[in-house]
């Protein structure tokens, strides 16, 4: 019945989410808020490190990508689970070291690191860096020199792979702005150069081919083009790749329309190229890394909205507006990303209306989704939006210099705030 197991009915007929009624949290923390199930953001990180240990005899990490969704209840959570992190800014990199979290896990990736950042995460031992670029490179060799210690990095590598999803969240490309590319030769002639530099060790390669993926075969062709390039670099520089990053990008369910494998499925899969191919190139089975991020946090989130006007046009459309928009959930704005919603104090009820809930936001295109099967829906109704776990908060803005809601985790029956709702104060804190 819903896009996310973690939702339920109960007694009362309103929709409760990890044990918790939606309407309950609607009236004791306010609307808008992000509710995070811990339970599943547990269960999915613990899905994956199985996975992992499963087919990698215990030679691989998960690394959770914080970009998805990032505070410090989270990374504790994280660090909780044991694996870890990928970030990528020195904000996620400080929140991470504010939780506790243990540099050695953390990779460093971004296509425009600053030497504040690079300075930072050389200072702070993070495990690796993942190097976008050569001008980086030199850079970071530089800067690991004059502190006296020898980086570890990783190579971002764009394996020309087409992942078929949305244009602006492929990466595995020639026509990326990420990574070293393959077809030119650029990446060989950059693993050539970390080989000589003094100041950093080339640990290993990284590739990620995009984002809410679905095909499982994509990821197998990225798998098999990156083993071809460590046997090249073994065959022709003599050199060993110890890691290999085959990133993130696993879809996950927004509406019925999607229809994502089972994680396990893609990690049997893929780990069965991995093998193969390594025994066909005569290549020692490299440490595997992979960095999911929707998959982990998505499905673990909804979003409350309280419901203001109802504006019925006849003959066009329905449009039922809440008290947030895309200042909370840019996702429709930017890639028309499908929700699936419900009136969550209607939740037994059918969905008997098709409308657009539409934000508060001064923009006609700030909706969160369009022609949207919902429960009649009417002023002071709570509207729950699912699977907002993931680049929601993390995409959320003061536009219209709108307060961000409040982060709330539940777990089996409790809730707890994560992250406090911004105040007017907060609003004009920097302000001169
Ligand atoms: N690793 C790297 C290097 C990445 O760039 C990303 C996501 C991930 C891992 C995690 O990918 P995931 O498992 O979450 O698909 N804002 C967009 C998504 C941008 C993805 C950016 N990179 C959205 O809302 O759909």
């Amino acid at each position: 019945m819903f896009v996310s197991k973690n939702l339920t009915v109960n007694e009362n007929g309103n929709l409760a989410i990890g044990g918790v009624d939606t309407v309950e949290l609607a009236q004791q923390y306010g609307t808008p808020l992000y509710v995070m199930d811990e339970q599943l953001i547990r269960k999915n990180c613990r899905s994956f490190k199985k996975s992992i240990d499963k087919y990698y005899d215990g030679n691989g990490l998960v690394c959770y990508a914080s970009k998805t969704f990032s505070c410090l209840e989270m990374c504790r959570i994280i660090k909780n689970e044991g694996i870890g992190l990928d970030v990528v800014s020195i904000g996620e990199l400080y929140t991470a070291l504010k939780a506790g979290f243990d540099c050695s896990k953390i990779g460093f990736h971004g296509n425009n690191k600053t030497n504040q950042e690079l300075e930072y995460a050389v200072d702070n031992k993070v495990g690796h860096i993942i190097v976008d670029n050569i001008e980086e490179l030199y850079r970071l060799d530089k800067i690991a020199g004059e502190k006296n210690v020898i980086a570890d990095i990783m190579f971002r590598i764009k394996p020309g792979i087409d992942a078929h999803t949305h244009d602006f969240v492929k990466t595995g490309q020639i026509d990326s702005k990420f990574g070293f590319a393959l077809e030119t030769g650029e990446a060989f002639e950059a693993v050539k150069l970390a080989i000589q530099l003094e100041n950093v060790n080339l640990l290993g390669l990284h590739c990620h081919i995009g984002s809410q993926i679905f095909d499982i075969a994509p990821f197998e062709e990225a798998a098999n083009v990156m083993l071809g390039f460590i046997a090249k670099i073994k065959k022709e520089l003599d050199f060993e790749v110890k890691e290999l990053n085959l990133g993130g990008g696993f879809g996950i369910m927004y509406t019925e329309k999607d229809t994502p494998s089972p994680y396990d499925t893609y990690m049997k899969n893929v780990s069965a190229v991995v093998h193969k191919k390594c025994e066909e190139l005569g290549i020692n089975l490299p440490f595997i890394l992979i960095e999911p991020g929707r998959s982990i946090a998505g499905p673990a989130g909804i979003t409350l909205y309280t419901v203001g006007a109802r504006k019925e046009i006849p003959n066009i459309r329905t449009y039922v507006s809440i008290d947030g928009g895309m200042c909370d959930n840019p996702r429709y704005a930017l890639y028309k990303s499908e929700y699936d919603a419900l009136v969550a104090n209607k939740a037994s009820q059918e969905k008997t209306d098709i409308v657009t809930i539409a934000g508060k936001c001064c923009e006609s295109g700030d909706l969160i989704g369009e022609n949207m099967p919902l429960q009649y829906a009417e002023s002071g109704d709570i509207i729950a939006v699912c699977a907002t776990g993931a680049y929601n908060y993390s995409m959320s803005s003061n536009y219209n210099r709108i307060p961000k809601p409040a982060v709330v985790f539940v777990n089996e029956g409790e809730s707890r705030i994560g992250v406090k709702r911004e105040t007017l104060d907060d609003i004009i804190r920097n302000d001169i």
